[in-house]
């Protein structure tokens, strides 16, 4: 539909999870900065995300060591450079995160506490209230927006990028909901529109995500024609709370914190089958623990595999682990005194809007940070805890790099919305999550994505459909879902998250480089 009302900004930023809102604050001092965010300010993924933030900080840590276990669970497919920024920027990036006034759980001499996760051969994770990093995370930065005065645009989905004859982003069109402010279809100009619109896990049936995590700025960078690359890398965290068959949409994290501070993966019997499948044992990479749960799952045909943390006693679990002890008690079993039932579930996208150091996108004027964004720090396969991180240092590099972009950017011309498509029946994304699940999931193989392909095509948008916020979601989700089991296809190997059974080897002769999406579904 055509834009209603247009409100105008130097910068608008879509998201409010640790990238939009660090990105916001950074701009601020470079014009006027407008905050667009699909839910309530604190709905994003930001908030849920448990383990922590990694960062080279203790004494017998180094950016070094780091970019090794990033390299290494990035399994060949880690831009060196990106990696080398993040871990080399990273730990000054948490200090000034502590100056906004994110306040981290401290060590008995008042270090910041430091733990483990998979993939780490160091203690590195920096975490706060135990298991609420995220939320302590999100509360400091919207504390420090409140102050700062950023306008806030709530309840807002981003439909699509508005560019200017040139082809440089111009603004975005968006639907409003809620009282107090414009409603409707509307359209923000703006010169810079920076992405921070979080992740695509509601493409699958069981996912960590919360509800919003629909895709919306992938599928946006998609139909604006921006280049989005490693898409088929979708990561499965190991450790999610089996709450039965057929359970739907955001499932309880365990976080690999709970390994991290000792906890163990054991089969019905008992036994701990990860022992020699990797030399980290439970705290390997976490593609390689998600692939040992499905493998032990398969070979004793149990639905689920057990987390054995009884050994970490009441105390631990109460003053570290008080939310993962919540949610289990809540589901009704006591990890004090019994084993948890874990799957792995849909977690994180490590591919996304491709972007320089700086987070352009290939569109001028379009920037990218956090899970959207796809900087090169995670290859095939995000390392634990990097996630906050990256958000965090490339948010700021976009705010760096912004007053020299926009001093060089041509005046802006004419504006036009891009035009819009057909909608997907908002009926279909049960149908959607449930194909991707089915066929695009933990394993792959030829047959089953081209069913994927099949059935996702079947269900195509039509003109018929009346527009709205669950049609909108529902068309997100089928255009990455779309894309990603392109790409899933075309991977034929088995590298990090993406596990083609009939491919079942790495393959860098043939598939050392980045798959690159220009429109859903569209070349490589
Ligand atoms: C966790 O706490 O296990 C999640 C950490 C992450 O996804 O990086």
């Amino acid at each position: 539909p055509a834009p209603g009302w247009t409100v105008s900004s130097d910068i608008v930023l879509i998201g409010s999870g640790i990238a939009g809102l660090v990105a916001a604050l950074r701009c601020r001092s470079h014009g006027r900065v407008l905050l667009v965010t699909k839910a309530l300010l604190d709905e994003g993924s930001t908030r849920w995300a448990q383990g922590g933030i990694a960062a080279a900080l203790a004494p017998d840590d180094s950016p070094a060591d780091h970019l090794a276990d990033t390299l290494a669970a990035g399994v060949g497919l880690c831009d060196e450079d990106a990696v080398r920024t993040l871990v080399t920027e990273g730990p000054a990036a948490v200090r000034r995160l502590i100056e906004l006034g994110a306040e981290f759980d401290r060590a008995d001499g008042g270090d910041i506490a430091l733990t483990r996760e998979g993939g780490h051969h160091r203690r590195r994770i920096a975490h706060a209230g135990g298991d609420a990093t995220g939320a302590e995370i999100s509360r400091a930065l919207l504390a420090a927006l409140k102050q700062a005065n950023i306008e806030v645009i709530e309840n807002a989905l981003v439909l699509d990028l508005v560019e200017d004859d040139s082809g440089r982003a111009a603004g975005v069109t968006l639907h409003v909901m809620g009282e107090g402010q414009p409603g409707g279809v509307g359209a923000v100009r703006a010169r810079a529109v920076v992405l921070a619109t979080g992740g695509l896990g509601q493409a699958f049936s069981a996912t960590t995500n919360p509800e919003v995590s629909t895709g919306d700025g992938v599928a946006l960078a998609l139909r604006a024609g921006a280049a989005v690359t490693d898409l088929e890398f979708v990561q499965f965290h190991p450790t999610v709370l089996w709450l039965g068959e057929g359970a739907r949409g955001q499932q309880p994290l365990i976080s690999e914190a709970v390994r991290g501070e000792g906890a163990h993966l054991v089969d019905h019997a008992g036994e701990r089958f990860m022992l020699g499948r990797h030399e980290l044992a439970e705290l390997a990479p976490r593609d390689v623990v998600a692939k040992g749960i499905m493998n032990r799952m398969r070979e004793t045909g149990a639905s689920h595999m057990l987390l054995d943390g009884r050994h970490l006693g009441a105390r631990m679990w109460e003053h570290r682990f008080p939310t993962i002890l919540a949610a289990c008690r809540h589901h009704g079993i006591d990890p004090v005194t019994e084993r948890i039932p874990i799957v792995p579930a849909a977690h994180y996208s490590s591919g996304g809007v491709r972007t320089d150091l700086s987070g352009r996108t290939s569109v001028p004027g379009l920037y990218a940070c956090g899970e959207v964004a796809c900087t090169g720090v995670h290859g095939a396969n995000r390392l634990a805890s990097n996630s906050l991180l990256e958000g965090l240092v490339f948010a700021e590099r976009i705010a760096a790099a912004l007053p020299a972009d926009l001093a060089a950017a041509p005046r802006p011309g004419t504006f036009r919305a891009l035009p819009g498509g057909g909608l997907i029946d908002p009926r279909a994304r049960g149908d959607i999550q449930r194909i991707m699940s089915a066929h695009a999931g933990v394993l792959r193989d030829a047959a089953g994505l081209a069913a994927a392909d099949r059935e996702l095509r079947a269900l195509a948008a039509t003109d018929a459909v009346e527009p709205g916020v669950d049609a909108w979601e529902a068309t997100n989700l089928h255009a990455v879902a779309t894309a990603i089991v392109a790409a899933a296809r075309r991977r034929e190997e088995t590298r990090g998250s993406h596990w083609r059974e009939d491919f079942p080897d790495r393959n860098d002769a043939a598939w050392a480089g980045h798959l690159v999406t220009r429109a859903a579904g569209g070349t490589f």
